[in-house]
């Protein structure tokens, strides 16, 4: 394995590529995580520390992962491995924690959305969303270990998502997930708008809105607040997850992969500023039916979804319906990341192996819909809440890092710069002075300034947790979920990547 494949499927436009990976940034984390944090830590003045980290660490490492994939034409395994060989376990681990990790609650996530679809046009919650999601629904367990079987109503949801994504995985680039994405994103985009402005005419939408901006620049000081901007910026643009890369890889030569980062990264960050909007109005107009102040009525992600929302729900004229949008656009925003992520993985197999694609995502399908049935028990919500955690504070900051220290200092920038730089057109002067202005930045970005910043988010995350255990859950779990499931997955990765290529270059 020497010369990067050159025969691989290609997107068949500029645009079906741009809206897949704005299809894998904008997911459940946009809509349901964005507008929580974002108002936990500062509201509007989060803005700071968000768009700090969006320049220092989101769009350098979505450039270099779309850089590193581009000009290897190769998964995120076989990038590294080709930068250094060395390398290589760096480019499975993240592929693989984000399929048995994030992949395996996510598509639990989408099923309980697909639930509450259904359950949206009878408002099945009645007159309380809280007891019904977690005594009726989930049927919550006493904790972390008993796990009391599996749900069945949970379980149906998830079989309905893994059988969307085999789907269209299985069709591959063109047939299966560009022609998804085509479809997906208008639809979510319009869902999106028809929500947003429906709830900005609703009574006591402006103080949900006034307190979803409100300005508390004092908590700017925190730097667990800069470590919530970093840790959004990184799940929100899928990045350490392979897909960039991946993504990148099926591109055709010469396409401007500087403007590309810049459209994406944009792109998700103002839906998730917009969907925020929507979300904040919803609970302003709940405050002023329930004549409470609107912070009584914010919740963190699942409870926002699951709870807040239903109740909105309850009060809505024509809430079904908005019940039905809501849910369905949950579950859109899923699928779009969802298949991303199988695509990541499987890419990196077939690169490494000789399997064609359909034994490959059948493979993964089935056996990522066992593992979600982990998640589907009685105490599945602590699973995912833990795994959550150590994946997206860990997992997903380390593969940054040593992203950018790979890249930075173990090979030659100044070859992924060119690489930049030589990407679109080439024909205007001052365009191309910018750009190599641009690309100097990005280069001393990813060597300097994004290693250091996700190096003190680490290091901030490591000092609270070892100062108390994550939410108060039993060691044994913070240990075997938490810790065990980076572990393994590590190890998993440094297993395939010392198995020799089975896959000659073409
Ligand atoms: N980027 C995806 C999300 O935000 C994973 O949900």
């Amino acid at each position: 394995m020497t010369t990067p494949a050159t025969k691989r499927p290609l997107w068949g436009s500029n645009i079906g590529f741009l809206l897949a990976a704005i299809g894998s940034a904008v997911g459940l984390g946009n809509i349901w995580r964005f507008p929580y944090i974002a108002y936990k830590n500062g509201g509007g003045a989060f803005l700071i520390p968000y768009l700090t980290a969006l320049v220092t660490a989101g769009i350098p490492i979505l450039l270099l992962e779309f850089a590193l994939g581009h000009q290897k034409k190769a998964s995120a395994p076989k990038a590294f491995a080709l930068v250094r060989p060395r390398w290589e376990w760096l480019g499975w681990w993240s592929v693989i924690f984000i399929i048995f990790g994030i992949m395996a609650y996510y598509t639990v996530v989408i099923g309980w959305c697909c639930n509450y679809l259904v359950f949206s046009f009878t408002k099945a919650w009645g007159s309380d969303p809280n007891d019904f999601f977690f005594n009726t629904f989930l049927q919550k367990s006493s904790g972390v270990w008993s796990l009391q079987g599996i749900n069945p109503t949970i379980l149906a949801g998830v079989a309905v998502v893994w059988f969307i994504n085999w789907f269209i995985t299985f069709q591959g680039i063109n047939k299966g997930i560009e022609r998804a994405v085509k479809f997906m994103m208008p639809v979510m985009f319009l869902i999106t708008v028809t929500i947003v402005i429906w709830s900005l005419f609703l009574e006591g939408a402006g103080k949900g809105i006034d307190q979803y901006l409100s300005l508390d620049f004092s908590k700017i000081a925190d730097l667990d607040v800069w470590v919530a901007a970093y840790g959004q910026i990184f799940f929100s643009l899928s990045l350490g997850f392979g897909i960039m890369i991946a993504y990148a890889s099926y591109l055709p030569d010469n396409v401007n992969l500087m403007r590309s980062s810049i459209i994406v990264a944009c792109s998700n960050s103002l839906y998730e500023m917009f969907a925020g909007i929507g979300v904040f109005a919803i609970l302003g107009y709940m405050a002023c039916r329930q004549n409470i102040p609107v912070c009584e009525t914010v919740t963190s992600g699942i409870g926002l979804a699951f709870i807040a929302y239903p109740k909105a729900i309850a009060m809505l004229p024509f809430g079904n319906l908005f019940g039905v949008l809501f849910f369905f656009l949950l579950v859109l925003a899923g699928i779009t990341s969802s298949i991303s992520i199988i695509e990541a993985f499987t890419s990196a197999l077939m690169d490494k192996f000789t399997f064609n694609r359909k034994t490959i995502v059948t493979l993964v399908c089935a056996f990522g819909f066992a593992e979600s049935m982990l998640f589907t028990t009685h105490a599945g919500l602590f699973w995912l809440d833990i795994v959550d955690h150590f994946i997206n504070h860990y997992g997903l900051l380390t593969v940054g890092i040593c992203e950018a220290i790979v890249i930075g200092w173990l090979f030659s920038t100044d070859t992924l710069k060119i690489h930049i730089y030589n990407q679109g057109d080439k024909s205007d002067g001052k365009i191309l002075t910018l750009r190599w202005h641009i690309v100097t930045a990005w280069g001393f970005c990813i060597r300097y300034i994004t290693p250091l910043a996700l190096g003190i988010a680490i290091i901030n995350s490591l000092l609270t947790d070892l100062s108390a255990p994550y939410e108060g859950y039993p060691v044994s779990a913070i240990l075997i979920l938490g810790v065990g499931c980076l572990l393994v997955t590590h190890i998993a990765a440094i297993v395939v990547a010392g198995v020799p290529w089975k896959k000659k270059d073409e």
